[in-house]
């Protein structure tokens, strides 16, 4: 099975440039190499930060651009997002009884748990009792599970950025869950970050996509400012096969040069470009 991961892909109101780019561009960029390249997606899941401004002419921008895609979307919102906005334009996005997005869906067997981890206006993540309630009945009616959120559940040793991670007081109760259900999870799958952060926490495998717009620079020693660039963006494609995961980056947008080997893998002469 073949997942592809994209995140914070940040849309404007369609001619609002966001960071020095073209969000929409960025993103149509991504669609088009995913459905050159990964036909056979099983599906896209992006992880918030859909909109940067949560305007409705920047979901309804999403809605155009995912319509005619030949892998199912599955969407999740983010500190930029707005719910209410966002619900208002994608009417037939599954909630929880809360209302919040919360949803889920078993794919080849697997328990996909897409997690509304945001709150009222904060960029930090909330992860609430009701929410704890979904999660929890959620993983222990199903026999495995993969969880797909916006926020970082974790610190993650970024001072500046863990500022705006899962709160502390929430933080303490996901762990919980995730460690006790920990066997029957084979991944955590977030954004936020703007980076490729790879680990594992509470006994589980975890892997943030980087952004399709810009990415933030890793500064394990600032403890104020977010730090970002315009380094080349990607998006994630996930191969599963029962519970082993294989994860690509794919830089969807380099427009430097591509190289291939000129040689056979059993050739071991030395070219004689090497020795001039
Ligand atoms: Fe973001």
């Amino acid at each position: 099975m073949k997942i592809i991961h994209i995140s914070d892909i940040h849309l404007t109101i369609p001619g609002e440039p966001m960071g020095g780019l073209d969000p929409h561009a960025r993103f149509a960029r991504a669609l088009a190499d995913v459905t050159t390249n990964h036909p056979d997606g099983t599906r896209i899941v992006i992880t918030g930060d859909l909109a940067h401004w949560g305007e409705y002419a920047a979901y309804e921008a999403l809605q155009r651009a995912i319509a005619d895609l030949p892998i199912p979307v599955r969407l999740i919102i983010g500190n930029h997002d707005d719910r209410p906005t966002f619900r208002s334009v994608f009417a037939s996005q599954p909630v929880d009884a809360n209302g919040f997005v919360n949803h889920a869906e078993t794919v080849n067997g697997v328990r996909f748990l897409y997690l509304d981890s945001v709150g009222e206006r904060t960029h930090a993540g909330h992860f609430c009792a009701a929410r704890r309630t979904w999660l929890q009945s959620e993983l222990e009616s199903c026999d495995r599970a993969r969880i797909f959120l916006h926020h970082n559940p974790m610190q993650l040793g970024l001072p500046a950025e863990d500022k705006i991670a899962l709160v502390e007081e929430d933080r303490g109760p996901f762990r919980d869950l995730i460690e006790e259900y920990a066997a029957k999870i084979d991944y955590i799958h977030f954004g936020h970050v703007h980076a490729p952060i790879h680990g594992r926490y509470a006994g589980v495998q975890f892997a943030s996509a980087p952004s399709t717009g810009n990415q933030s620079i890793p500064d394990l020693g600032e403890t104020e400012l977010l730090k970002g660039a315009p380094l080349h963006p990607a998006y994630f494609v996930l191969l599963i096969d029962g519970d082993d995961t294989i994860i690509h980056q794919i830089p969807f947008a380099w427009d430097g040069p591509v190289l291939t080997a000129g040689t056979e893998w059993e050739d071991w002469a030395k070219p004689v470009e090497a020795a001039e």
